[in-house]
């Protein structure tokens, strides 16, 4: 049986004997601030309320009062941050991971430190801080985002590390904690060379100066992750040479010989695997077996072979609509059949649509199996609210092409966060995705979605059937037919989502029913 994650979760289900599915929805439940930019934004004013509530306490920290200092050039507390700031800042997955890392693992020491000093006051405020903190579940989520950006875009690790994300350098980076972070959940989830790759960049990191000063609070890393270090190349090196042996023996192996090692053997071997020949030789091993990208893959890093045969105009001719206001047209494929326009999405549609994600539920990547803990992909909710704006936007899509449907359908609103994706699916029904209502409006023909935020690397919609990628762009929309002109499931429309590298990815999705198209269906081009 698997480990349930969550502290609380364990301790409920074994106080009730819940049984293991209840559990896993309890966790479900639970706040996920990895998977969205909104969810993100509120774990940043998490650290926000933490800290005002500590300046509101400044006058009772006494000697404490130079740690508050020192917490809030640690955590790089910025004041008065707007927000396209924040939102700029939670875009960048190195900051969201280093955001998420630091308020589940080091906040709730530095709520330790600081109420020893102010107990006698009211504590209230930074207790109910400490509730927000992210769980468990959550922290790995962020942890399989950045791996998730690292593996489909082949960024090298080290550049990951120093901020640099696809070639482009930011002015932030993964800390010495958060560097060690990464190794410590890839161990536990068995990874041992990935474990090994993030603990030798880590050995690589001095703490920072300043930090050698929180070491009493937070704990001092080094000696651990150099254990830890070690401990994954002689486990990766055995697992190198035998193969066949089961990882758990050789994990108990490594655990033996590194519990018995003394300080001085540890610094001894530290500073051989510090000799840049001997290094060198590990990186060789480490890094040596390159596995070749997957066709999706290929698709997300824009590398698909350019189609063509396609043209871009200005769009006058299909109705009474777009002859009054011509609009910029792009075909994307022509067999199936797929096009954008561009610039049909004002940022006061953008803004109203925001307003409609308050109450976003988990998107998941994976069907659930038994009592499998699935990925979660993204945040979405229904824009069901009556709105002139979203009437608007709806009776835009019926002028733009050609389909027939009421114009206060729901819209769906999803935002993405941290390495955010969508696996390779289908909108038709036999997916089981999600099922649409097939039975009085038929099964989904088209696939409508508007990309609603600025999104500036990754996050392209992939066809990986027919080589296409569409990157978003704030203001486009792009629709795609998925079944055949008798109905049958078109294999072609295929998509997924590639994650988030850097951005705020906001779509609005419609899914156009097939029977109400039956008498006015559109001219596919
Ligand atoms: C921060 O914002 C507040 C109110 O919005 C303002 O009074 C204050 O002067 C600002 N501080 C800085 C440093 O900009
Ligand atoms: C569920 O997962 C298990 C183990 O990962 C696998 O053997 C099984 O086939 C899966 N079941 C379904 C319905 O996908
Ligand atoms: C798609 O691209 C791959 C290479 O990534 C190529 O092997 C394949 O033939 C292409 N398929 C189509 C339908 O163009």
């Amino acid at each position: 049986m698997r480990k349930c994650p969550c502290v609380y979760v364990v301790l409920l289900c074994s106080a009730v004997l819940k049984t293991f599915v209840d559990c896993v929805d309890d966790i479900e439940e639970k706040e996920r601030y990895s998977s969205s930019t909104v969810g993100l934004l509120k774990l940043l004013k998490v650290e926000q309320e933490f800290i005002d509530s500590l300046i509101s306490k400044a006058d009772q920290l006494g000697d404490k009062f130079v740690s508050l200092r020192l917490y809030l050039s640690s955590v790089g507390y910025e004041l008065n941050r707007s927000y396209n700031e924040r939102v700029v800042y939670v875009s960048n997955p190195i900051n969201a991971f280093s955001l998420l890392r630091r308020i589940h693992k080091d906040l709730p020491k530095w709520h330790a430190f600081f109420k020893e000093d102010i107990g006698k006051g009211d504590l209230s405020t930074l207790d109910d801080v400490v509730k927000k903190v992210p769980s468990d579940v959550d922290m790995l989520s962020a942890v399989r985002g950045i791996q998730r950006i690292e593996r489909v875009y082949d960024l090298k690790l080290d550049d990951l590390a120093q901020g640099v994300l696809q070639g482009v350098q930011y002015n932030t980076k993964l800390t010495y904690r958060d560097l060690i972070a990464m190794g410590d959940s890839m161990y536990q989830q068995r990874d041992i060379q990935a474990a090994a790759k993030w603990y030798r960049i880590a050995c690589k990191r001095e703490l920072e100066n300043s930090e050698e000063l929180l070491v009493g609070i937070l704990g001092d890393p080094s000696e651990p992750l150099h254990r830890q270090y070690v401990k994954s190349l002689f486990i990766y090196a055995s697992i190198l040479s035998e193969p066949s042996k089961p990882i758990e023996e050789v994990l108990i192996m490594g655990e033996n010989l590194l519990a018995h090692a003394s300080l001085e053997e540890l610094d001894s071997i530290m500073s051989d695997l510090n000799d840049p020949r001997i290094d060198a030789e590990v990186e060789k091993v480490l890094y040596r077996a390159k596995r070749s990208p997957s066709n999706f893959e290929i698709g997300c890093r824009g590398l698909y072979r350019r189609k063509t045969n396609l043209e871009c105009r200005y769009k006058s001719t299909a109705n009474a609509f777009l002859r009054l206001a011509p609009l910029k047209f792009e075909e994307i494929s022509l067999d199936p059949f797929m096009a954008m326009y561009h610039g049909v999405l004002y940022d006061s549609e953008i803004r109203a649509l925001k307003g409609q994600s308050w109450n976003m539920v988990n998107g998941y990547a994976s069907e659930r199996n038994g009592t499998e803990i699935r990925d979660t992909v993204a945040r979405y909710d229904w824009w069901t609210a009556a709105s002139l704006t979203r009437e608007r936007i709806n009776q835009r899509i019926v002028d733009m092409t050609g389909f027939n449907f009421p114009s206060d359908e729901k819209l769906q609103v999803t935002n993405y966060g941290l390495g955010s994706y969508f696996q390779p699916h289908f909108d038709y029904s036999s997916d089981g995705f999600e099922t649409p209502d097939v039975t009085t409006l038929g099964d989904r023909l088209a696939s409508v979605i508007f990309y609603a935020g600025e999104v500036r690397q990754g996050g392209a919609t992939v066809f990986p059937e027919i080589n296409v990628t569409v990157f978003p762009q704030k203001g486009s929309m792009l629709y795609w037919f998925n079944l055949h002109d008798d109905g049958r499931p078109d294999i072609r429309s295929q998509h997924l989502v590639c994650p988030v590298v850097n951005g705020d990815r906001w779509t609005l999705t419609m899914w156009i029913p097939m029977f109400p198209q039956m008498f006015g269906y559109p001219c596919k081009s």
